[in-house]
């Protein structure tokens, strides 16, 4: 779908070369921390921000030439809640279906339908201001499925939401993807991107780093154990000698393992350790381990 994309605001390379494939439906992630090109990506796929160079492709058609098609079969749920405040719920989502052409009849019909969906039957003649974050989200997502979409586009869908919202929205994720519908979206919830995501990447600088299933990425790039005991210099001679890949945190060191009983075993003989906890290995582990510990933005 993307071959070598590349997006610059002036001299600054937001997006710095990315290729990756969306299968059809599959749901997509695009993680990293703040400031790592996800949103700039995103938007150029949805046809609102062109592109600089290379290759970019939407249901096979060139996403520079082909814009108004491209758009018609894509739903939009943006970083940023952009409801219009002087319509209710029902008007926001009757609004937005008069930009695809949908008779006025049908669109009334598909309205209720998606309210009932997204749970907020109850809200639709609600002004959206004094609606909740997590009822903002799901009415965003309602009225991005307004035109039966293809292929859905999610800026970080979950930010901020308390965990019952969050939850509510992965649910309705799901059940859209059990219809067929492809699903891109960005988070960095990595909790999220694991429980969601087929395949996901993750991106730094502009760059993606790593591309794959969240089991292969996790397996490929740290292994399937974390050991944690405390760091002294001791036990770092130890891991030396044992050649053990670890990190030091503070005062903590983490190793990384396929063989956490091994390991364990060494550490509490060999090294005279007492304190050690082996866990399984997260999305987060890899994340931090790939794009460093520095606080963003
Ligand atoms: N319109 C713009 N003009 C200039 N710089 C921008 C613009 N949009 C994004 N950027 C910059 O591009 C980089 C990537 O931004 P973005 O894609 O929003 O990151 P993410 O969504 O991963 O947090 C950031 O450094 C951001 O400041
Ligand atoms: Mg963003």
């Amino acid at each position: 779908m993307a071959e070598d994309l590349q997006k610059c605001f002036g001299e600054f390379v937001a997006v710095n070369g990315v290729s990756f494939t969306i299968e059809d439906g599959e749901m997509f992630g695009f993680l990293g921390p703040n400031g790592a090109g996800k949103t700039t990506t995103l938007r150029m796929v949805q046809c609102t921000s062109p592109k600089t160079s290379g290759m970019l492709e939407v249901f096979g058609m060139d996403a520079s030439t082909h814009q108004r098609e491209i758009k018609t079969k894509m739903g939009v749920v943006p970083q940023e809640n952009n409801l219009d405040p002087d319509f209710t719920v029902y008007e926001n989502l009757l609004v937005f279906s008069r930009y695809f052409d949908i008779p006025e009849a049908d669109a009334r019909e598909r309205v209720d339908e998606l309210l009932d969906f997204v749970q907020l039957t109850e809200k639709k003649d609600t002004m959206t201001d004094t609606l909740s974050g997590g009822m903002k989200r799901r009415l965003i997502l309602a009225r991005a499925l307004i035109n039966r979409p293809r292929l859905l586009m999610l800026d970080e869908p979950t930010v901020g939401l308390d965990p019952q919202a969050r939850h509510l929205m992965w649910d309705k994720l799901k059940g859209l993807k059990k219809e067929g519908v492809t699903i891109v979206l960005t988070t960095h919830y990595l909790e999220e991107a694991a429980q969601l995501c087929d395949r996901l990447v993750v991106m730094d600088h502009g760059r993606i780093l790593v591309e794959g299933s969240p089991d292969q990425i996790i397996r490929e790039y740290i292994g399937t154990d974390i050991v944690e005991t405390k760091s002294d210099p001791k036990t770092i001679v130890c891991l030396d000698r044992q050649q053990a890949r670890y990190e030091i945190i503070g005062d903590t060191v983490q190793i990384y393992t396929n063989e956490p009983q091994h390991i364990t075993d060494h550490l509490l003989t060999e090294c005279d350790l007492t304190t050690i906890t082996a866990r399984a290995v997260t999305l987060e582990d890899v994340f931090l381990n790939l794009t460093g510990r520095k606080l963003r933005e």
